[in-house]
């Protein structure tokens, strides 16, 4: 069975104090929300100058705090650049690697990813791989030849236990920032394409154990709908995780990640209406 992952990808949003604000106002409303966050991974990818506040916030609460990228080397001259081991230095346990904005504005490759992906396993740091096609692939119908080389190019050398530990987002390259969400279908369909490609090179128990994420335009309307299809077992979320309230409402995005005093509640109100 694999565990619901929901991330939040702040990109480059929030001052520190935003930040803070979001994190102690996030732990309520996952309250209100009655979540039970044994039942559910969340994360929050926040900006690098952001992580050690929230760490605080979060400690012992069972939300992750992940970083956007990293570089793959350790240390040395490569200005502006955050190694795997000041990460893990951090306690920070999770990042992105190869998001599509940074493919698209920093000149990210394939290859680069690939590497990141290794150093982030020698230092105990899960990865969550990005992958999607743009708008011209999808209209040339290309979409898939198109996700399964960058899936390949970006796992090149990649072993089966180091991609074991990562995830794969899904991500759609025309539905970031859009409005415009992959119809669950649609998202479905490349999440079974990217499975099958993943059991084509590490074998079928690797890829029947791997989170694979959809992203683009997800908000607490659409999620339910996404998460019932059967390859797609979590979202990473932009713009809709910026808002403490709406965000909880998509990791609360059905009753199994609920409380089960709160399953217990509806059951009884449905015997009750049955009666
Ligand atoms: P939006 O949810 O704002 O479309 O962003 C998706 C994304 O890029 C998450 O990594």
């Amino acid at each position: 069975m694999r565990k619901p992952f929901i991330a939040g990808n702040w990109k480059m949003h929030k001052t520190i104090n935003e930040a803070t604000d979001f994190g102690e106002l996030f732990v309520q409303k996952l309250k209100d929300e009655q979540v039970d966050l044994s039942k559910v991974d969340v994360a929050i990818f926040a900006p690098y100058i952001h992580m050690s506040a929230l760490k605080v916030i979060f400690l012992l609460r069972g939300i992750d705090v992940g970083a956007q990228n990293m570089f793959y080397e350790d240390k040395g001259a490569f200005t502006g650049e955050i190694s795997p081991s000041m990460l893990s230095d951090l306690g920070i346990e999770r990042v992105i690697i190869g998001h599509s904005e940074r493919r698209k504005y920093f000149g990210e490759t394939s290859a680069a990813c690939a590497r990141k992906i290794k150093a982030a396993y020698t230092h105990d740091i899960r990865p969550v791989l990005c992958v999607g096609e743009d708008l011209e692939d999808r209209e040339a119908g290309s979409h898939k030849d198109a996700v399964r080389k960058m899936l390949l190019d970006s796992l090149d050398g990649v072993q089966a236990v180091e991609a074991e530990f990562a995830a794969v987002a899904y991500e759609p390259l025309w539905a970031i920032g859009t409005g415009k969400t992959a119809t669950p279908e649609q998202a479905e369909e490349m999440a079974a394409l990217i499975r099958s490609v993943l059991a084509e090179k590490y074998g079928s128990k690797v890829a029947d154990d791997m989170i694979i994420q959809y992203g683009g335009s997800v908000k607490s309307t659409n999620i339910a709908e996404l998460m019932a299809k059967e390859d797609i077992d979590g979202a990473l979320v932009g713009g809709a995780s910026l808002d403490a309230a709406e965000f909880a409402k998509i990791v609360a995005f059905d009753d199994s990640v609920k409380k089960e005093s709160l399953k217990q509640v509806s059951v009884k109100n449905v015997l009750k209406k049955d009666n």
